[in-house]
């Protein structure tokens, strides 16, 4: 049985219908109000830099549980939607609800880390000296808001918790294995399992799939199809076959805001969205 430590709190918040529940939350940080079944909703934000808008009066919406794809031209904003979540670009006007509660553009990038926003970029950046399992403890040990009080059961924890994700990233065989001797798809996995670690409710996840194998692919939609439901994920990808295979909500951004929003078949047949990606 899993081993229940007094400050361990009790079941996730629901987050929409996939729910897994029976999680238990080794971080003691705050509880996300999703009252209305949304975790992220972008209400008309507007980024300018030297007076060009990279996003334009942008409104956007996800839902708890959801695993929204984010498509779009190069220079679309995309990247720039992703730093406006985590606080690291200001927007110029408009908002940012996490939940019904948080307006992230008043918080710092620090504060919506710990509130449950994981970022994962481009290219991995995982400890390559150490083993995956030290990434992975290391991942939580690093993480302010867990409580190191009562040590003993914080270690017994933290390594059912390692356990866990080790499974859920397919690295259960490469435990003790150094992480710079994985393969470029294994590191991203030990990247989105260290953000696993520290328990976010929204993962964003940038380009996942850039450079892995088809295999790696499949295996990395697969991953997402698992955590859709326990968590909420935004995921940026240009590959069409990976989108296709794990979204049933595609938005797609043209210069700054919503073109076209609904299923991978219905936005390729508008014709806006043909003549953004094929008329230049
Ligand atoms: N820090 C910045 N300074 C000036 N222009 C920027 C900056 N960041 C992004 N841009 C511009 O904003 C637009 C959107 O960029 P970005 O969000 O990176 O698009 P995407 O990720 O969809 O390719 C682009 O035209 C880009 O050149
Ligand atoms: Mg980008």
């Amino acid at each position: 049985m899993r081993m229940m430590a007094p400050w361990f709190k009790g079941k996730q918040q629901g987050s929409g219908s996939g729910e897994a529940g029976g999680y238990a939350r080794l971080v003691n940080d705050e509880v996300v109000d999703l009252t209305h079944g949304v975790i992220l909703y972008l209400d008309d934000i507007t980024v300018s830099f030297d007076g060009f808008r990279a996003l334009n009066q942008l409104t956007l919406s996800i839902d708890a549980g959801e695993l929204r794809c984010i498509i779009g031209p190069n220079g679309a904003g995309k990247t720039t939607m992703m730093d406006c979540i985590t606080g690291k670009t200001r927007p110029d006007s408009g908002s940012a609800y996490f939940g019904q509660a948080m307006d992230l553009t008043r918080m710092t990038e620090p504060e919506i880390a710990a509130a449950g926003i994981g970022r994962k970029f481009q290219k991995p950046t995982v400890f390559e000296r150490h083993s995956v399992f030290e990434n992975l403890e290391l991942a939580l040990k690093q993480d302010k808001r867990v409580r190191h009080s009562l040590v003993a059961r914080v270690d017994e924890a933290v390594r059912d918790r390692v356990s866990d994700t080790l499974r859920r990233i397919r690295l259960e065989g490469e435990a003790e294995r150094m992480a710079g001797l994985l393969s470029h798809g294994q590191k991203q996995w030990l990247e989105i399992g260290m953000l696993l670690m520290q328990e976010p409710r929204l993962l964003l996840l940038d380009e996942p799939v850039a450079g892995m194998t088809d295999d790696e692919t499949e295996r990395t939609a697969e991953l997402f199809q698992s955590l859709a439901g326990e968590h909420s994920l935004v995921v940026v990808e240009h590959d069409m076959a990976f989108v296709a295979s794990i979204a049933n909500t595609v938005t797609v951004l043209h210069e700054g805001r919503v073109l076209a929003e609904g299923t991978l078949d219905k936005v390729q047949s508008d014709p806006q969205v043909i003549e953004v990606y094929l008329g230049r």
